[in-house]
């Protein structure tokens, strides 16, 4: 199974369309299970009112909201709010701000991420605010994935939302626009396309991504040696088939361990320092 959240905030309702066709896109992969949430609105209702977004956010009354520690229990997670002056709406990056407890856990790194959006116009700010968006999924350790150039991406003969970096939709200036058949095929390759990458991830059973430098350590059995990387490895993994599971490690933070235990160091200090090299290199690392 393969657990997809997607996050969105909305005020007129076009990114709320576009999440259910991302949806729709998740679906058709085996074994995924999506769900929609929203984020917490952050604008007083006097505010919602004059923008005249009542109607709307009635609409979407349904979608429950999101709390910042359930994330990691997704396998990946699509956000997506309309573009504000090219960027991610306030609303969304209110709740990213308050998931600085879930980064210092690194309780997302090796989930896959996206983000998809809409804009008033063309040329509002589509691309760019899905490379700024970005950003802090990158922070948080999340594998980027955008869609596929499907053939609906390659159109010159319409106007339409959405780029390699994020699905979209163009709402029009008074949000006149409701996504278009082309726009949709794009959401669903998207939802589609981000699926797929998150369960290859989940399906890949040796995989384990460890962050505390305390947790480290390989998924073999404990009375196993540690593989040592061949001399002949070309890249920077090598695979050992030496323990009842395979086992892949990085050489290069592998070796010098083994070097130092080999040759029965002493010396407190130097043992220390090694630690504290250990304790940075491993911090993060992709451990098999
Ligand atoms: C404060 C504000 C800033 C906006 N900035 C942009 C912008 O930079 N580019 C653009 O094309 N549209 C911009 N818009 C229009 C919104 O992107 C548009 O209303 C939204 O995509 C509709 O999506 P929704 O129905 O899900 O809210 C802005 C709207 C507001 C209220």
């Amino acid at each position: 199974m393969v657990k997809v959240l997607i996050l969105f905030y909305s005020t007129y309702t076009h990114i709320f369309k576009l999440a259910e066709a991302i949806a729709e896109g998740v679906s058709m992969v085996e074994n995924a299970q999506v769900t929609l949430k929203r984020v917490p609105e952050t604008l007083p209702k006097e505010v919602l009112e004059k923008m005249g977004a009542l109607d709307a956010q009635k609409a979407m009354e349904h979608i429950p909201i999101a709390s910042y520690d359930e994330l990691p229990q997704y396998d990946a997670i699509i956000f997506g709010t309309p573009t504000r002056f090219g960027t991610m709406a306030s609303q969304m990056k209110t709740f990213l701000d308050a998931t600085g407890q879930i980064w210092t856990n690194g309780e997302l790194i090796g989930k896959v991420g996206s983000f998809f959006t809409s804009s008033a116009t063309q040329h509002g700010g589509q691309e760019v605010t899905a490379l700024n968006s970005m950003i802090p999924l990158l922070h948080h350790g999340m594998i980027y994935a955008g869609v596929p150039f499907i053939p609906e991406l390659m159109t010159i003969d319409q106007i339409e939302g959405g780029s390699c970096y994020g699905s979209g939709t163009i709402a029009g200036g008074a949000g006149e626009r409701m996504l278009s058949a082309a726009e949709k095929e794009i959401a669903k390759a998207h939802g589609k396309h981000v699926t797929s990458i998150a369960k290859k991830i989940v399906e890949y059973s040796p995989l384990k991504m460890e962050t505390k430098s305390e947790q480290v350590v390989l998924s073999t059995t404990s009375e196993q040696p540690i593989a040592k990387p061949t001399s002949n490895s070309t890249n920077n993994t090598v695979v050992s088939t030496s323990t009842a599971a395979t086992t892949t490690v990085e050489p290069s933070k592998q070796a010098p361990v083994q070097e130092k235990s080999s040759t029965n160091t002493t010396n407190a200090k130097e043992q220390s320092a090694v630690k504290q090299e250990q304790k940075k290199e491993s911090s993060c690392c992709l451990i098999l």
